[in-house]
Parts: C-alpha cells; sequence; structure tokens
C-alpha cells in the first residue's frame, strides 16, 4: 500500500505556475532625478517598461486520502486569478496597483506583494512565490517581510 494512502498527513508541496504581463517604472521617491538615474539606469525611463512574469506559487499540505491531492488546483487558480492575475495582469504597476503607489516595484518588491495576496489562501499553506521578471532574474520570497521598509532602497 503507498505510503500516502496509509498517513493522510504527508506533507507535499505543489508548484503551479502562471503568466502576466505588467509595465513599471523603478524610482525612488527619496533620490534625485539624478540619482534614480544612476541606480535605476534605462529601469528609470519616464515612460516605463514592460515584463512578461512568470510567477510560481509553491503551496503544502496533508494529502488528502479521498481525493489524493493537497489542494484542487481549480481552487488554487481561482484564488491566483482574482487575487493576482486579474488586478496586475496588462498593467501599469505605478499607475494603477496601490500598493507600489510608494513603493519601487522592483521585482523584489513584486514578490513580496504578491506573497501577501496570496498567503491567505485557504486550502493550504502557502510556501513561497517565485517571480521570474526575465530568463536571468527571478525573485523568491517566503514570508515575513521585517525589512520591508529597507527594502524601498535600490537593488540593482
Ligand atoms: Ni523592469
Amino acid at each position: 500500500m503507498p505510503a500516502q494512502a496509509q498517513n493522510g498527513a504527508v506533507k507535499v508541496v505543489l508548484g503551479r505556475r502562471y503568466h502576466f504581463s505588467a509595465s513599471h517604472r523603478l524610482h525612488s521617491a527619496v533620490f534625485s532625478e539624478e540619482e534614480n538615474s544612476r541606480v535605476y539606469g534605462k529601469c528609470n525611463n519616464p515612460h516605463g517598461h514592460g515584463h512578461n512574469y512568470v510567477l510560481e506559487v509553491l503551496i503544502s499540505g496533508a494529502v488528502d486520502p479521498a481525493t489524493g491531492m493537497i489542494a484542487n488546483l481549480a481552487d488554487l487558480d481561482g484564488f491566483v486569478e482574482r487575487a493576482v492575475l486579474e488586478p496586475l495582469d496588462h498593467r501599469s504597476l505605478n499607475e494603477e496597483v496601490a500598493a507600489f503607489r510608494d513603493t519601487v516595484p522592483t521585482t523584489e518588491n513584486l514578490c513580496i506583494e504578491i506573497f501577501e495576496r496570496l498567503k491567505s489562501f485557504p486550502k493550504a499553506k502557502l510556501e513561497s512565490v517565485r517571480v521570474q521578471e526575465t530568463s536571468n532574474n527571478s525573485f523568491e520570497y517566503a514570508g515575513n517581510a521585517d525589512h520591508l521598509e529597507e527594502s524601498k532602497g535600490p537593488s540593482r
């Protein structure tokens, strides 16, 4: 008999990938125009630029002996759609997402914001979120943004 059928408390981590596109401008209110240009380079372009973000959501939970699953993917998809994709896809993060009105929409901060939006998923525990900004950059966050205020500073 397989282990998961003997013990419903076996913990499994599930990863699910989503895609969204958004624009941003990296610009910090704590810097002068010159400093912003120096810190963020072309990412400080006043008209912004876009990314095709890849979001990976990891959740964990016990395998339900009846379904053989830790959560129904349809429940996760619906939650991510309402909490993240609908509000962020094809948006200007700076102009249309309140969280980035005063916080620089780096992918570090985007990762934290998405985690905060998903951590109340009722069917399983949110382990972490990973946001891939380009094929070379990705960021992961697993909670406890104790130093969120400091993260407003330059990061690249
Ligand atoms: Ni960018």
